[in-house]
């Protein structure tokens, strides 16, 4: 499958060497605690315009900026509230990007020609030395979707990236292994444009943990209406399978649901996750175990309550109305 390199067992010469290849134009996937991502330098047109490409995506879809640190955030976002500083404090390095007024190294290849920009600081190790080396070597930081097909369920291992992309990646490309993501779905997404913080994607950072951080300020959950946010597509996070979500019984069917609940007579347990956590990091790797078995339908008993229950629902919810 595929012609790019792989790098396992990263080793400060493998960062070394991604990095050059960033710089060079070319992408380098790599392991965040979310999913994997498929970077780019984030101030090369021609190298951003390949993820585009390789993913199959619309040009207008915006794309995270993944930063090393807080102490980059000035050099792509302007007007910060004081609100969005106390968030990257509270959860950065972490599972959460930041909708900012963009600063003019921002273009609109970027931003999808958006005056905002999105920002991350990714907790792993491996994407930390990347940025950082690269940021060093660049002055520029690293433009990163999910590595998936437009549409498609983010992958969360680099065999899943390797399986999704392989064929459409080139031999000057890069995978970069770092086992399993730990949290295994995307960032939280909250827009800090505004008075208020609007969260646009629920994600392992909860509106329950931003209250916390924030006190009284009201905290809003968007509707995904605009386009321009992963979210708001009806046919994401879609897996080949058809997912019902709720107490189906169909027989042959593939079935997920947390370790209470039993298996019903004629379903295939795919995976018994015994924590809400567990549940969200095997999420998409059931998707793809069902996927790969050729079962036709997953049968999923959706986690119920607040916290990160919400974003499982929310994947959940786009997932079954994928196909
Ligand atoms: O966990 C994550 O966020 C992963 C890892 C790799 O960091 N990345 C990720 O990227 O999920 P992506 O492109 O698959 O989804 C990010 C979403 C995009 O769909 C995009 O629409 C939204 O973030 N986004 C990026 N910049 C934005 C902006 N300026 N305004 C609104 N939404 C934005
Ligand atoms: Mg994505």
């Amino acid at each position: 499958m595929g012609n790019s390199q792989f790098f396992s067992n990263c080793t400060a010469d493998s960062i070394r060497e991604a990095a050059a290849a960033l710089k060079a134009g070319h992408l380098v996937a790599f392991p965040t605690e979310t999913v994997y991502g498929l970077g780019a330098d984030a101030r090369n047109p021609e190298a951003v315009k390949r993820i585009y490409e390789v993913k199959g995506r619309p040009s207008d879809h915006p794309l995270i900026v993944h930063i090393s640190s807080i102490n980059q955030l000035e050099k792509w976002a302007k007007e910060i509230p004081e609100y969005a500083i106390d968030l990257a404090r509270a959860f950065w390095p972490g599972p959460m990007t930041l909708i900012l007024k963009r600063t003019e190294i921002a273009q609109d290849f970027i931003t999808g020609g958006q005056e905002t920009v999105g920002l991350r600081v990714p907790n792993d190790p491996i994407a930390l030395a990347l940025i950082e080396e690269f940021e060093t070597i660049s002055e520029s930081a690293i433009a990163a979707p999910s590595a998936n097909k437009f549409g498609q369920v983010s992958p969360t291992s680099s065999f899943d990236v390797q399986e999704e992309l392989g064929d459409y990646l080139s031999n000057f490309d890069i995978i970069l292994d770092g086992g399993d993501s730990n949290i295994g779905i995307e960032s939280t997404i909250i827009d800090c444009t505004g008075v208020h913080p609007i969260i646009l994607r629920s994600g392992y950072i909860t509106k329950e943990a931003i209250g916390i951080e924030l006190g009284d300020i009201n905290i809003q959950v968007a509707k995904p209406a605009g386009r321009k946010f992963s979210g708001s597509f009806e046919k994401h996070y879609a897996p080949k399978c058809k997912i019902f979500v709720g107490k189906y019984r169909i027989e042959g069917a593939g079935f997920l649901a947390m370790s209470e609940f039993e298996t019903p007579i004629g379903m295939f347990r795919v995976n018994s996750p015994g924590t809400i956590r567990d549940f969200a990091s095997l999420l998409y790797s059931s998707f793809r175990i069902t996927d790969r078995l050729g079962i036709d339908i997953l049968v999923v008993q959706p986690p119920t309550g607040e916290g990160l229950a919400v974003a499982i629902r929310d994947r959940l919810n786009k997932a079954s109305k994928g196909r």
